[in-house]
């Protein structure tokens, strides 16, 4: 994609991975995605903010060749994941004059992971100001978004915030601006529950900071830029809220129809109490709409027969990636079948440190599941409509 410009003398230099299909050789991205980058050109000094990926750099040094641009004096470096700063050191082949502004974490992440020698720093404090003569860049330090060495970037005069990963979206897009549609809204609540959900009182605290700036355009290094701050501002709080819905999450597996019918006649047990239920058959899920779905549900059902003396390996995985996104989940259980014993419910509750959430009693048939174990389902769909009622989160 070519140099786009934004503002007067402030351009958009980033490129569109169109075909890129996983990210950490984990996460989905059914859109692709974009590493995007911004040149600003001020009265005195040129700046760049944010790199892109390495296996895109090509494209970058092309973006800014057609601008012109055979000096550069900062590259503003606000996050050292390589699928930003990757391209850094071809950067700075290329501007031997260019010095990598950031923070001291920043900095010793940089020097790390790319090898990019101490001298070509320029380290900033919280809040410090950098001028480029007409414009001028401060500089907001944001651990844990979502690396502990994250920082925002302000352009006062312009009143943009150039926020890194923080208000992005792995959307793959021609539209340099936003349509603020519910297609974008989606794929950036899919971006947060991937990436920013476990750091979600870190973005509290930062979402309440940025209340104090003037901030009329967000231009994040991944998807669109938003002309419209208050759409994402706005989904974020609601994101990172306390506040969660009457909705149960149930992922599970099966292997010969015994949990199958369990999740069956539980889905119908908690539809006909009112609640919501989102269940995904974890062979064949999308990890990153799990993952969404965590955001703001008030409970998770575990679906899993016991495979030989524990919980089906599908089922430990998901187990694992719940722990490590921490969702705001208020209850959990486990339903699911066994043939002749096991520690299916003790070997999943170890899993599961990082939640604060209530364990409801499980329901574990032997073999297929017989009337008093459809009971047992019915009393945990009650259970959790009491916990709901009791929490008030039944409206
Ligand atoms: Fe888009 Fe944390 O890198």
């Amino acid at each position: 994609m070519k140099a786009r410009e934004i503002k007067p003398d402030i351009y958009s230099v980033g490129v569109v991975d169109w075909d890129r299909r996983l990210f950490d050789e984990l996460i989905p991205l059914p859109d692709g995605t974009s590493y995007n980058s911004y040149l600003i050109r001020g009265s005195e000094k040129t700046a760049l903010i944010d790199a892109v990926d390495s296996t895109k750099e090509d494209e970058l040094i092309a973006n800014l060749s057609t601008l012109n641009i055979d000096h550069l004096d900062y590259l503003v470096a606000n996050h050292a994941e390589q699928d930003h700063s990757g391209g850094i050191p071809r950067i700075l082949d290329v501007y031997t004059e260019a010095k990598v502004i950031t923070n001291k974490k920043c900095r010793d992440f940089l020097i790390d992971l790319l090898l990019i020698s101490e001298g070509r720093f320029i380290t900033i404090e919280d809040g410090d100001n950098i001028s480029l003569g007409n414009k001028t860049l401060e500089f907001i330090i944001a651990p844990w978004v979502h690396w502990p060495e994250t920082m925002l970037t302000y352009l006062k005069e312009d009143n943009i915030l150039f926020s890194c990963d923080l208000f992005g979206s792995h959307l793959a897009t021609s539209q340099l601006y936003a349509i603020c549609d519910e297609k974008l809204l989606e794929s950036a609540k899919r971006y947060y529950a991937e990436i920013m959900m476990p750091f979600r009182n870190n973005i509290k605290n930062h979402l309440e900071r940025l209340e104090n700036y003037n901030i009329g355009m967000i231009a994040p290094s991944h998807g669109p830029i938003y002309k419209k701050p208050e759409f994402i501002m706005d989904a974020y709080k609601e994101w990172v809220s306390d506040d969660v819905k009457n909705e149960v999450v149930l992922p599970y597996v099966s292997m010969h129809g015994s949990t199958q019918k369990m999740v069956e006649y539980f889905i119908d047990a908690l539809i006909d109490r009112g609640i919501e239920v989102k269940p995904f058959n974890l062979t064949v899920a999308d990890i990153g709409e799990i993952a969404v779905s965590l955001v703001n549900s008030a409970t998770v059902v575990l679906g899993t027969p016991t495979v030989l003396t524990g919980p089906h390996p599908s089922a430990v995985y998901a187990t694992y990636l719940m722990n490590i996104l921490r969702p705001n989940t208020r209850f959990i259980s486990i339903i699911g079948s066994y043939g002749w014993g096991g520690r299916t419910v003790e070997l999943i509750k170890g899993l599961l440190p990082n939640l604060k959430a209530e364990i409801l009693e499980p329901v574990i048939a032997k073999g297929y599941p017989n009337d008093e174990d459809f009971r047992a389902l019915d009393r945990l769909a009650d259970n959790i409509l009491n916990k709901h009622i009791e929490a008030k989160i039944v409206k």
